[in-house]
């Protein structure tokens, strides 16, 4: 079975690919030469899937699912949450010459500097849109944010949280184990379960 899913990240699709399995072909945006950006502008993780996977289900026609992922930090009241992605690049300090990855776990260890609670969790919510109807999922892991950033591995925030249970950071662990207790693991195997059973 195919289905679009709408990113260009090729750390997500290389994930997402891999917790599918065999019976589905996952065809990423690169694939259907849709270069523009994709409008996620809304509040809320929910509200963006649902927007992204909206679009490209009218653009294409194909049945497709959209992710938006937020980092959820306690001490900062949830914050970078639904602006994770673009976290350096809102007030201050910004870090223009940095890769945005870096720059985000940069103004991230800034704002917790001292910071002894240190609780967070990686949230994601997939929209899937088949057959013209709407269908949500969500996946939550709960950890820590690092005191620093350990590992290579991974991307995003991955070298500064440890989940809940592990002594290593994501970025510091196999691929085949954060995809097995990741987030976006939870939601994919949702997704999975409801396409599977169609
Ligand atoms: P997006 O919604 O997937 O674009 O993710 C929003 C932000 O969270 C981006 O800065 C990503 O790099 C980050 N992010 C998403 N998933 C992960 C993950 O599994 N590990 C680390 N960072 C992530």
């Amino acid at each position: 079975m195919d289905i679009v899913f709408a990113t260009n990240n090729l750390h997500k699709l290389e994930e997402i690919g891999a917790l599918l399995g065999e019976k589905f072909r996952l065809i990423g945006l690169k694939d259907l030469n849709i270069i523009e950006e994709i409008p996620e502008d809304h509040e809320t993780l929910e509200e963006n899937a649902s927007q992204k996977a909206w679009y490209i289900y009218k653009r294409t026609g194909h049945d497709c699912f959209a992710d938006d992922t937020g980092l959820e930090v306690d001490a900062l009241k949830g914050a970078p949450g639904v602006y994770s992605a673009r976290y350096s690049r809102i007030g201050h300090p910004t870090f223009p010459d940095m890769e945005p990855a870096e720059g985000n776990i940069k103004k991230l260890l800034i704002e917790m500097e001292g910071e002894k609670l240190r609780s967070a969790r990686f949230r994601t919510v997939i929209a899937l849109v088949l057959g013209g109807k709407e269908y949500q999922f969500e996946g939550v892991v709960d950890g820590w944010i690092t005191e620093s950033s350990s590992g290579a591995k991974g991307f995003g925030y991955d070298p500064v949280f440890r989940p809940d249970g592990y002594k290593i950071t994501f970025a510091e662990m196999d691929l085949a184990l954060k995809n097995q207790i990741s987030h976006r693991a939870q939601a994919v195997e949702q997704l999975v379960q409801k396409l599977k059973g169609m």
